[in-house]
């Protein structure tokens, strides 16, 4: 991944001439670049979904849940009553605006990760006032299409929105200003990772923040808490069946990426707390024996074998502080909700 990225970018940087196995459409004039359509991650992720497919205990990776409709359906979601964490962090965020803004700093080069639909940090724009705003996300249709909406409500701001699995890589592109860097990593996304590869992955967004030793915006994030078992439950396995349809839809996109033949009717959604390693568990269960043929393999699950589809880690406000301090950031502030189920952090580049 991470070659394969930097050859991409620095590729679109100077005279840049599309290689042979990319689509034309990657053009920078939009202010878009969309840097996972090589046939090389082609065959990356075809290795890597079918490693875990094929594993002991099979796994997919949770990007994987995020095709158009998987980040439609994940909007969906947010809109549920089970799943508080959306509109939870969202009131914090109006609560403190002010506050935030202030320790964040006006005039940031502001780095959405996951951005999504980019409503979270269009929220922020009016108190923020980046001077640059530049989304991405692994979903890069979605992702162009939002930016095109939001430069039309936002025409001062310049927008660079990049199509990327940033999980590989933070190598930025050159269009991205070096100054004051802030990356915003709202929704609990950190969760995805274990404590272990959040870490990590902290250093180093603690590294892209201060290019060649630049003061930095920091960090502003969104973590969610432990709490009561039921409500966790309940939010990862609403009574509408939305969360089952956005994990289920993964065997679709599944069958795109892989030729695969997933039968989405022979499968059902798992969703739950498992308080030994705190965290939400997704699996998807198969409800009878099946087997599944894809481009390079095979396998037979067996009724009730399960895909692990996604872990989504909770922390409480000290392991979550704790996690920042040893990925070197300081000036640490917090923002939390009456209930304590969801915070806010920013941090700095200690
Ligand atoms: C986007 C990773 C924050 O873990 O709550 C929602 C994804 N999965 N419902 C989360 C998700 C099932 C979400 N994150």
């Amino acid at each position: 991944m991470l070659t394969a990225a930097v050859r991409t970018l620095s590729g679109l940087s100077g005279n840049f001439t599309p290689p042979e196995t990319m689509p034309t459409s990657h053009s920078l004039q939009d202010g878009f670049i969309d840097n996972h359509r090589s046939n090389d991650d082609a065959i990356r992720v075809r290795a890597e979904l079918g490693a875990g497919l094929l594993a002991p205990h099979a796994f997919t990776s949770p990007k994987y849940l995020y095709d158009a409709l998987g980040s439609k359906l994940f909007e969906a979601i947010c809109e549920l009553p089970e799943y508080y964490p959306t509109r939870t962090e969202a009131a914090i965020f109006d609560a403190h605006l002010s506050e935030i803004a202030e320790s964040a700093g006006r005039g940031t080069t502001l780095i959405d990760l996951g951005a999504g639909n980019c409503a979270k940090a269009a929220k922020l724009f009016p108190t923020l006032l980046p001077a640059q705003y530049v989304p991405v996300d692994i979903s890069a249709e979605f992702l162009r299409d939002a930016v095109n909406n939001l430069r039309q409500r936002f025409p001062h701001i310049e927008m660079t929105g990049i199509g990327l699995d940033f999980s590989g890589t933070l190598n930025l592109p050159e269009s991205v200003r070096r100054d004051q860097r802030l990356f915003f990593y709202p929704g609990s996304s950190i969760g995805n990772f274990t404590p272990q590869e959040a870490l990590a992955f902290l250093r180093r967004v603690r590294k892209a923040c201060q290019p060649d030793g630049r003061a930095d915006g920091g960090i502003l994030i969104g973590v969610d808490l432990v709490k009561d078992k039921a409500i966790l439950d309940a939010a990862y396995d609403d009574a509408l069946g939305v969360t089952a349809a956005f994990n289920l839809n993964l065997l679709r996109h599944l069958n795109h990426l892989l030729d695969a033949d997933f039968d989405v009717r022979d499968w059902r959604h798992r969703g739950f707390f498992n308080p030994e390693s705190s965290r939400i568990e997704m699996h998807l269960e198969a409800r009878s024996n099946v087997t599944v043929q894809w481009k390079g393999g095979r396998r037979s699950f067996d009724r009730g074998e399960r895909i692990h589809t996604e872990n989504s880690y909770k922390y409480t406000q000290e392991s979550f502080v704790m996690l920042l301090e040893q990925a070197e950031f300081g000036e640490i502030q917090v923002w939390t909700d009456p209930r304590g189920w969801f915070m806010v952090c920013h941090a700095r580049a200690a």
